[in-house]
């Protein structure tokens, strides 16, 4: 090891040791790693430490980079996976995804997930009548059955929206638009959001970015099948098909 990155080890331990003292009472190597990484940056570089961008809570800059706490596991270590293999391109996240080997991707994503989500206070005002309800007239399906009525998530594929920066979500929904963003399983989000106009897009990003940032729901077996049901609805009705993972 260099000399370089045995002070780099150290720097982050001594970070690690008083900022998140719940991950290191667990001992776990694996936490640690992902740990070592969100605040060294790994193989990625110390320029890339993940707290410069995602904070040091994963709550996200509250601009361009989102939230990580209370988002699932495997969604974030399929986020990070799909950067890497050029499914979901970032000027950003792709190079830094590249320099993390699998192992790496799955212990940081492990870290971010198990972090306690911060701002979980106040309660979430009624979100777009589109988001809740969508637009049968023209083949929108609600949001709400897949990311919640408050933007909580449904079980671990669909992720919380809640929280995020409106700016971050206008780029995503922007992304799968143009095809930029190809990693949704079978094209179900590329469907959803096909028929958004951009005031649509604005009005629900911005209020999403108002609702506080709940802790994961516990699973909610009828609220997942009604997700998967609309999520094969979708995937038929638009002819896309894309390896599910
Ligand atoms: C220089 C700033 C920066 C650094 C450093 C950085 N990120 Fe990011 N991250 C971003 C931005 C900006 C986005 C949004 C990119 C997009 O639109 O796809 C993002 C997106 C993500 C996402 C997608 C989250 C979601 O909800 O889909 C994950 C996961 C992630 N970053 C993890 C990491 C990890 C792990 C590290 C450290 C190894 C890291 N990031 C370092 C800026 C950064
Ligand atoms: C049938 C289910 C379904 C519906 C309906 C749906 N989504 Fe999604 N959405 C998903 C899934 C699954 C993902 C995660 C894709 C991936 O793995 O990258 C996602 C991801 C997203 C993301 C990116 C989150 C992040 O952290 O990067 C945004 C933003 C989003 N959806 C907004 C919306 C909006 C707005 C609507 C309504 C117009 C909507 N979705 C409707 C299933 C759905």
């Amino acid at each position: 090891m260099g000399v370089r990155a045995a002070i780099l080890l150290l720097l982050a331990a001594g970070l690690a040791a008083g900022c998140h003292p719940d991950a290191d009472r667990t001992g776990d190597p694996f936490t640690a790693t992902g740990e070592l990484i969100a605040l060294s940056g790994g193989e990625a570089g110390a320029a890339k430490a993940c707290f410069s961008c995602h904070g040091m809570d994963g709550q996200g800059d509250g601009i361009g980079a989102p939230r990580l706490t209370g988002l699932d596991a495997g969604y974030l270590q399929k986020q990070l996976d799909d950067y890497a293999a050029d499914l979901r391109h970032d000027e950003i996240m792709t190079p830094i995804a590249r320099r993390l080997g699998h192992d790496d991707r799955r212990a940081v994503a492990a870290y971010y997930a198990a972090l306690p989500v911060t701002d979980s206070t106040g309660s979430p005002t009624p979100g777009p009548a589109l988001y809740l309800t969508g637009d049968p007239a023209r083949g929108l399906v609600a949001c709400a059955v897949c990311h919640g009525p408050a933007g909580q998530g449904v079980g671990p594929a669909n992720p919380a929206l809640a929280g995020q920066p409106a700016g971050y979500t206008v780029e995503q929904l922007r992304r799968w638009l143009r095809s930029e963003r190809r990693n949704d399983p079978r094209g179900i989000m590329t469907a959803a959001a096909a028929p958004l106009t951009e005031p649509e897009i604005d009005a629900i990003a911005v209020w999403l970015e108002t609702l506080p940032s709940s802790p994961r729901p516990d699973i909610d077996v009828a609220s997942v099948s009604a997700a998967e049901a609309a999520s094969a609805r979708l995937a038929a009705s638009h002819g896309i098909h894309r390896p599910g993972r």
